[in-house]
């Protein structure tokens, strides 16, 4: 493979900020290079891989649409969404963000919505660079946060994300059942391989149930938040590889060592950066990735979960891909969206993104 350097600034890569530290630049995504170079660098990967090999058999079971929804708890609710914001709670801090999705009118008061202690402005687009305001008093760059008991820390980035996505909790939970029961069943290690695992909270509870965790990501930035996770869950002793890599890079890798996991979770960006400059595209790139996560699947895998944002596509397409993928290895896949519901009464339900897993039973 092909490797040009990006042809934006270099970034500053820097430690985290903790409670109390000095407020770091946010985690960004990478600048994005000339299009034209994007799409030669793209092009010239693309060359030299192999024309897929697309499994043989009988398709598995499909059930479709399976909508998953997110509840309001504790550590996160949706309190309230429409004219294209939405207003959540991150723990102790109520967040008020563009939401191009709700295009209904809201439900709460003015005043709920600019009393917010963090208000994201700028760019609506989802990937857009804008600032954080704090109208009530100021506020550090991170605040402690938890995930079904497990704490981590919030982040304000200058993108409008602060590190975690709650409607994942949904697979999240799936993953962690899935784990457990295989433990309870057998003897054998459970490995779970995380690609695109970002600030790693998917790692940290699939360690935590007990699994052998390999975590991928492009951004040293993203890796060195989600080991200052794995530290402040108490975890960082937990057997968990931190490699900082092109996905596809590293499938492929993982592939030639033959090497195997029971579950897999995808959560890909629609664009994103390899840290040699590798370039992927969700369209044209993840019919290869998929194809090498059916070759690194166990001999007795337990789910491959794909999840897929702010793309122009629907859960069809994923689900007819994931069949294609998955074809001889019986199993079922279930495809849909992941949606969130408001807290509250007359609560309306917002879809964040769209999905497909294949599970074994
Ligand atoms: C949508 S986030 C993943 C969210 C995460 N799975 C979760 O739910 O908490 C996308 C992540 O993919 C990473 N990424 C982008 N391009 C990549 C690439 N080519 N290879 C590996 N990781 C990449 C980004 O650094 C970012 O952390």
């Amino acid at each position: 493979m092909k490797h040009r350097k990006p042809s934006g600034p270099k970034r500053e890569e820097r430690r985290p900020a903790g409670p109390g530290r000095r407020p770091e630049p946010a985690l960004d995504p990478e600048p994005r290079p000339r299009r034209e170079s994007v799409e030669e660098i793209a092009r010239e990967n693309r060359r030299e891989r192999p024309a897929v090999e697309w499994p043989s058999g009988a398709r598995p079971g499909f059930s479709t649409p399976v909508i998953l929804e997110v509840e309001p708890t504790g550590d996160y609710a949706l309190l309230d969404s429409g004219d294209g914001e939405k207003l959540e709670r991150y723990g102790p801090l109520t967040i008020r963000r563009p939401e191009n999705q709700a295009i209904w009118p809201r439900r709460l008061a003015p005043g709920a919505w600019d009393g917010a202690d963090a208000i994201f402005t700028g760019d609506t687009d989802e990937e857009g660079a804008g600032r954080w305001r704090f109208p009530r008093e100021a506020h550090g760059e991170t605040w402690a946060m938890r995930q079904d008991g497990l704490p981590y820390w919030g982040r304000f980035t200058s993108f409008r994300h602060v590190g975690v996505f709650p409607e994942q909790a949904v697979h999240w939970r799936f993953m962690v059942e899935a784990i457990e029961r295989a433990r309870a069943e057998s003897s054998r290690p459970v490995r779970v391989l995380n690609l695109f695992g970002y600030t790693g909270l998917a790692s940290l509870l699939a360690a935590r149930a007990g699994a052998e965790v390999t975590h991928v990501d492009a951004s040293k930035r993203a890796i060195a938040w989600a080991r200052e996770n794995a530290e402040v869950a108490g975890l960082a002793d937990k057997p968990i590889r931190w490699i900082c890599e092109d996905a596809v890079r590293y499938a492929e890798r993982e592939a030639r060592r033959g090497s195997s996991y029971e579950i897999i979770l995808l959560d890909p960006p629609k664009f994103g950066r390899g840290p040699k400059g590798e370039v992927w595209q969700i369209f044209e790139d993840l019919p290869h990735l998929l194809v090498l996560m059916r070759q690194l699947l166990a001999d007795r895998p337990l789910a491959l979960v794909l999840t897929a944002y702010s793309i122009r596509s629907s859960f069809y397409s994923l689900a007819a891909l994931m069949g294609e993928t998955m074809r001889g290895q019986g199993g079922r896949i279930e495809s849909g969206e992941l949606v969130i519901r408001e807290e509250g009464e007359d609560a309306r339900l917002l879809s964040t993104s769209l999905f497909s897993r294949w599970v074994s039973s």
